[in-house]
């Protein structure tokens, strides 16, 4: 059984607490009183049984998880729901979905009547691994991703790993790259474990609720000494920087996580070629994500159109932008980078490279 975890926010304290069975959530979810539920669409679809036994308890409504929903016109349909059932200050929303699901009803749950309790159950593996923690809610507003958001703590999170057999192979290698990414900041041990069992079983591991929450701990440290991310939580956008580019410049064929993955390489490439990072420490890390995540998406992406959306990174100033650069494992800086023609030279070299 996976041991549970207390997280120590500014205002409150709330666990996370790992459920073993979807009986067993269901059991704990119709405990809480005057509650007004929230499902992912998809998870009404795969899980009815799951939908009929909560809605004895509460009223439950269905969130499309997609980023269209994920804006302020998403948002409303929500409140206006919440205003139907008659929502008041003693009402207690649970969301039970991935991330688009926290964000949208997490957002609401922090406006409305300036602020109900919320409670999340993640149903995607990088919901159980990273967004489930941390309070960030954020909406899409006229095509910027969380151009809108606010902190708001949940009161509790349950995870239940069954929600993740019915996850498209895609979706566990994104949750993977956050953990990947967690480890290499803050657990090196972890991450040279998690890097063989994954190679050696593949990319539904038996130890997945281990990996949940060796990198939970990890967020968890961040997150406790710097809440509202003006300090050392930057240091968890490692690989975001030509994430978000490669996100952009697939028009979102790549998926989050696994952008975030070829976002750590490029970055890792370029501290190497400034010498801050060993080839001993660049390779073992390429090499591994060379082996174990997709790369289709890699191919069809060039260094101009990388340098293109990186410079619209919302951290970008004076044509810098702020990096996050591994020096070694568990060290890291934050750098300010200019995208200059040297930049441009170390891209394109990462992509000569790539397929050999
Ligand atoms: N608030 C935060 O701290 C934070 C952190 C990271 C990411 N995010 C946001 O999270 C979003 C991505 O979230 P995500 O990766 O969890 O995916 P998601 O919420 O976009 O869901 C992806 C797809 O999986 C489906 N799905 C959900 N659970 C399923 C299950 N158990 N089985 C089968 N299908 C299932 C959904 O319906 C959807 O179609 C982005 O919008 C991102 O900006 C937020
Ligand atoms: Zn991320």
């Amino acid at each position: 059984m996976t041991q549970n975890l207390s997280i120590h926010s500014n205002n409150k304290k709330y666990n996370v607490v790992f459920v073993e069975t979807l009986v067993q959530l269901i059991e704990t979810l119709s405990e809480i009183p005057s509650c007004i539920t929230f499902v992912d669409s998809s998870i009404q679809k795969l899980y009815p049984g799951l939908v009929e036994k909560l809605s004895a308890h509460s009223s439950v409504y269905f969130v499309d998880a997609t980023e269209e929903n994920k804006t302020l016109r998403g948002a409303e349909r929500v409140i206006q729901q919440l205003s139907a059932e008659k929502a008041n200050k003693s009402t207690t929303i649970v969301a039970i979905g991935g991330g688009v699901v926290q964000d949208i009803v997490s957002f609401v749950a922090h406006i409305y009547f300036r602020g109900l309790k919320f409670i999340f159950v993640p149903t995607t593996l990088l919901a159980m691994c990273d967004s489930c923690i941390g309070g960030k809610c954020g909406l899409n507003f006229h095509g910027y991703k969380n151009q809108l958001g606010a902190f708001h703590p949940p009161e509790k999170v349950f995870i239940c790993h069954d929600f993740l057999m019915t996850l498209e192979d895609d979706a566990l290698y994104c949750g993977y790259g956050e953990i990947i990414k967690l480890l290499l900041i803050g657990d090196i041990e972890a991450y040279v474990n998690v890097k063989s069992q994954l190679l050696k079983s593949g990319i539904r591991n038996k130890n997945v609720l281990q990996h949940i929450y060796q990198g939970l701990v990890i967020k968890k440290k961040f997150i406790e000494e710097d809440e509202y991310d003006v300090g050392v939580r930057q240091i968890l956008n490692y690989g975001h920087t030509f994430g978000h580019a490669l996100e952009l410049a697939t028009q979102y064929a790549m998926p989050h996580g696994i952008a975030v993955v070829w976002g750590i390489c490029l970055a890792n490439y370029i501290a190497f070629q400034k010498g801050l990072l060993s080839k001993q420490n660049y390779e073992d890390v390429n090499q591994f994500m060379k082996h174990f995540f997709p790369m289709d998406g890699l191919k069809t992406v060039s260094s101009d159109q990388l340098i293109l959306f990186a410079q619209q990174d919302k951290k970008s100033k004076e044509g810098k932008i702020m990096m996050i650069l591994m020096k070694d494992f568990e060290n890291f800086i934050l750098e300010p980078v200019v995208l200059d023609h040297e930049v441009q030279v170390m891209l394109d070299s990462y992509f000569e490279s790539y397929t050999l």
